[in-house]
């Protein structure tokens, strides 16, 4: 009965990402094999109010897109930017259209805004009720750890 339910999980609520921003997320699953994983999202409010979210991976080196320069923008705020070799990416669509990943795309993953909070969509996540966290490490991610149910 419950597999016909699109699983959500609340990652913050949407008023905590300012419009023209973004925030990364330092989140963890659980694998089949018991393995903790990590999966770091970053997800971004548009000035027009939309709110995307993407694997924060950069196509080409497989690092965050935040590493280094601590933001996830250009300096037109234009386009994401990965800080390491300085790939863009399109907002909206996570295509890359400049650097060394040229047409290759961030993951995207599917959000929705839910009861004021933005909500992953679709994966099938429950969280830890026993870990401590969440807390920020300073350069706008956030961890927190969740699992499979
Ligand atoms: S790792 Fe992102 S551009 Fe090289």
């Amino acid at each position: 009965m419950g597999r016909q339910e699109i699983e959500v999980f609340a990652v913050c609520p949407a008023e905590a990402i300012e419009r023209d921003s973004a925030r990364g997320f330092s989140l963890s699953r659980i694998d089949e094999s018991g393995e903790s994983r990590p999966f770091p999202i970053v997800v971004v409010r548009t000035v027009g109010n939309d709110y995307h979210g993407y694997v924060n991976r950069c196509p080409h080196d497989g690092v965050w897109l935040n590493i280094r320069a601590g933001e996830f923008f250009s300096p037109d705020r234009a386009f994401l930017r990965c800080g390491r070799h300085g790939a863009i990416f399109e907002i909206d669509s996570g295509l890359c259209i400049g650097g060394p990943c040229n047409g290759r795309a961030l993951e995207p993953v599917a959000l929705a805004v839910i009861g004021g909070e933005v909500c992953l969509c679709g994966v099938k996540l429950v969280e830890d009720t026993g870990f401590p966290g969440p807390f920020e490490d300073g350069d706008e991610t956030m961890d927190i750890m969740i699992h499979p149910e």
